[in-house]
């Protein structure tokens, strides 16, 4: 029924995994303040405490396993006889582990770094500090995490607006709808009048009355019934 499937992701799809949100109770935001830890000016201020947050975060990552939600989401992306753009606000791998098979990284990855003097993104498993040469070119202190700060542009903009205008169906899973450009996709899509526009969340999201239909509830009992309703229509 749909042929062009584009999914938006956000922390709430990794909460059952055991990964904190942002803005929920006890979220990342209520523990650390965006200010200190995840804006290019406290890099440049306190360049250790930016590495130790993301360290922790990286390290967390060992912990925690991909739920139903990514993997009936990889199921989809393999078994959907259209496409299916999987794009994610998360920096976790889940998606990954979960099975799919192409994750548009709009907020960049934990398990990358990348060198400010050759630009070179580095796979990145364990910690990263001031000290810790660049692989490529050697330079030191050069690596920072390879995350999308407030005030720095998302990646893969021209990509994830390609898909946006091809879609018969967008679905925001996980997400509070707070912040852009993420947040307006919704809107995007309703400009060209021609996708259905599906939330799944929690609760509903700041831009819940943007979508033509909610579901609300936990994204590891609503996302595998999605993905089967959507394979069974073909
Ligand atoms: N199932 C579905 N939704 C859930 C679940 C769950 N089990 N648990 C929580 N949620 C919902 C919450 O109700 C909330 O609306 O997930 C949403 C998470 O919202 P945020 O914490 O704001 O996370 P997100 O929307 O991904 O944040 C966007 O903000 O700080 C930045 O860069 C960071 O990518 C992040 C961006």
């Amino acid at each position: 029924m749909y042929e062009n499937i584009v999914i938006l992701t956000g922390a709430g799809i990794s909460a059952e995994s055991g990964v904190a949100t942002f803005r929920d109770n006890g979220g990342l935001w209520e523990q650390h303040r965006i200010e200190d830890v995840a804006t290019p000016e406290a890099f440049q201020r306190d360049p250790d405490l930016v590495q130790h947050f993301y360290n922790l975060r990286r390290a967390q990552l060992g912990t925690v396993d991909p739920n139903n939600a990514h993997k009936a989401l990889a199921k989809l992306q393999g078994q959907h006889r259209g496409t299916v753009t999987l794009i994610t606000q998360n920096v976790d791998d889940l998606h990954e582990r979960g099975g799919a098979s192409s994750v548009v990284h709009m907020h960049g990855e934990l398990k990358k770094v990348r060198c400010l003097s050759c630009k070179t993104v580095h796979f990145w498993e364990g910690d990263c500090d001031q000290k810790t040469a660049c692989p490529a070119c050697g330079g030191a202190p050069s690596l920072r995490p390879h995350i999308v700060w407030f005030g720095e542009m998302p990646f893969y903009m021209d990509d994830i607006e390609m898909a946006l205008s091809d879609c018969d169906l967008f679905v925001s899973i996980g997400t509070s709808g707070n912040v852009y450009p993420a947040a307006g996709f919704v809107a995007s899509v309703r400009r060209l009048g021609r996708a259905h526009t599906l939330e799944i969340n929690l609760e509903p999201s700041e831009g819940a009355t943007m979508f033509a239909e909610c579901r609300h509830g936990r994204a590891g009992d609503l996302v595998p019934a999605f993905v089967e309703e959507i394979l069974a229509a073909g």
